[in-house]
């Protein structure tokens, strides 16, 4: 196995990030230091090393989804002491941990997982992974509001990926709305929303790429099954259709 697919299966880093680290010479394979990026190791007998402390791989990958609630930080220790989503996977191997952000104000799917390959890829932008997201908003959204969340508008210097809207309903001062997505800027969502003059009441993933929260309830977890895994490993272009 190659060394930094070795080092993302162990979820120290993407593949590339891997690259980077055994670059930098971080990594050593039976005590010797590599920066060789197609260094090959046999996972059953080499012996591998980050910064001095042994990386080994996980017994076998987990897959997981929760719906979070909202107030629920998205990481799986906070020194602040607030509730983490790992209270709610209490039995969740080591090294599992959540797949891109969602606000602590935000509800809805999240991924969480070890293997490092595939979360590298389901956040990172050039692969395109949608995201869908239920949005209650203030106001009536107009077609020129719409126009503009959908083309992109400028979110701090930097126009936002086309994106697209469907609209619910609008009722009681209230645009209920559909947002895809595929990229993850900091509360990109609440931040388009507010660009245009629409302030985000409430917001919830309701799928990432092939994989929706159905009516998964509030607060818990399960499996992400066979088949969502194969069609996530094939949007993500680890796997052949
Ligand atoms: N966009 C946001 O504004 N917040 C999230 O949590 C996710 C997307």
């Amino acid at each position: 196995m190659r060394l930094n697919r070795y080092l993302a299966r162990a979820g120290v880093a993407s593949r590339r990030g891997a690259d980077e680290i055994i670059a930098a010479g971080r990594v050593a394979v039976n005590g010797a230091a590599v920066t060789e990026l197609g260094t090959t190791v046999d996972p059953a007998s080499d012996r591998v090393e980050l910064d001095g402390v042994p990386v080994t791989l996980p017994e076998s990958l987990t897959y997981l989804i929760i719906n979070k609630p909202a107030g629920y930080v998205v990481t799986m220790s906070d020194p602040q002491g607030r509730p983490t989503v790992s209270d709610l996977v209490p039995g969740a191997p080591a090294g599992v941990v959540p797949v891109g952000r969602l606000d602590a104000a935000t509800d809805g799917l999240l991924i969480l997982t070890n293997d490092g390959d595939l979360a590298y890829r389901v956040t990172h932008p050039s692969y395109e992974l949608d995201k869908v997201y239920r949005v209650v908003a203030r106001g009536v959204v107009t077609k020129e509001s719409r126009r503009l969340l959908e083309t992109g508008l400028d979110l701090e210097g930097r126009l936002t990926a086309p994106a697209r809207i469907e609209v619910l309903s609008t009722e009681h001062h209230t645009t209920t709305a559909e947002i895809t997505i595929h990229e993850g800027r900091k509360r990109q969502v609440r931040r388009m929303f507010e660009a245009v003059g629409h302030p985000v009441r409430s917001l919830t993933r309701i799928r990432v790429g092939p994989v929706g929260l159905g009516d998964l309830r509030p607060g818990t977890w399960r499996d992400l099954t066979e088949d969502e895994l194969q069609a996530l490993r094939i949007a993500l272009g680890l796997e052949n259709g």
